[in-house]
């Protein structure tokens, strides 16, 4: 018999109503059994187009597609019974009209049963994002450092640091504010810009790189947890699991080695009628 959990999953009204109240606790999962084990800390899990780089390999989150998004988004609503559950819409699938978002977006809801899609758009794209909320569709923005912009900004470059670019950014994020985003990631913003973004706009501000003034914070999990060797100067590892599975993979190829595994208690045995 299959064990049964119970499905009641925070709402896009209750992320809203945390601002100002409650400190918003995000993180990427691509995996059920990794979001099973984040599921009962956070209030949100984002099914992040970083899976392209984290998971799949890939330099950049530009050859992400929407099956990919799909079946890890899938993957973590089976796992996550509790938090948010929202799925980046990739690189191509929104930027061209309000309709090509609308059915992306449509498509990755109906075939996840996720509650919210993401995109990484402010002032340029506040028209797919009222599009899309007016149509029954949670958006969440994302400015700042946006990673599918990545060949136009030249590499992952934090933002906000001259006046121009904070006048870029604050317009970004007021601009997917009027048009209705439920939340705002803010990705690799100067610690001032990110403050004064988050008292001028109604919607929760979720900080990547961005300091402390944020509503909530969202990190990567596999930085978080220290999968990687190298991370950027933002993340703070609260495990070393780079460690913990080499040292597991080299006690392994050791025991196989030496013809120590599998032992007694690894293996079965002919039963006696
Ligand atoms: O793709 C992603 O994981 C993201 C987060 C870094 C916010 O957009």
């Amino acid at each position: 018999m299959s064990k049964h959990t119970e499905t009641r999953r925070v709402t896009v009204p209750s992320i809203r109503a945390l601002k100002g109240r409650e400190k918003i606790v995000c993180l990427t999962a691509y995996t059920a059994p990794i979001a099973a084990l984040l599921d009962p800390h956070v209030d949100l899990l984002l099914v992040g187009d970083s899976v392209g780089m984290v998971v799949h390999g890939l330099s950049t989150t530009t050859a992400v597609t929407l099956e990919m998004m799909i079946l890890h988004g899938q993957a973590v609503m089976r796992g996550a019974h509790h938090a948010l559950v929202v799925v980046d819409l990739p690189f191509g699938t929104y930027e061209r009209s309000c309709e090509q978002a609308h059915e992306s977006a449509v498509r990755v809801m109906k075939e996840t049963g996720c509650q919210a899609v993401k995109v990484e758009a402010g002032e340029a794209l506040a028209g797919t994002i009222a599009y899309l909320v007016e149509r029954g569709i949670p958006v969440m923005g994302h400015v700042g450092l946006r990673p599918q912009a990545v060949h136009v900004d030249g590499g992952f470059k934090a933002k906000g640091r001259s006046a121009q670019e904070r006048d870029r950014v604050m317009a970004d994020a007021r601009a997917a504010d009027q048009a209705g985003a439920f939340a705002i990631v803010l990705e690799g913003v100067a610690a001032g810009l990110a403050e004064e973004i988050t008292r001028s706009v109604g919607a929760p501000t979720i900080g990547i790189g961005a300091a402390s003034a944020c509503d909530g914070q969202i990190l990567v999990t596999d930085d978080m947890l220290g999968v990687f060797e190298w991370t950027p100067k933002f993340v703070r590892r609260y495990a070393d699991l780079h460690t913990a599975i080499s040292q597991a993979a080299s006690g392994y190829a050791r025991d196989v080695r030496a013809g120590t595994f599998p032992g007694e208690a690894e293996t079965y045995r002919f039963k006696q009628a």
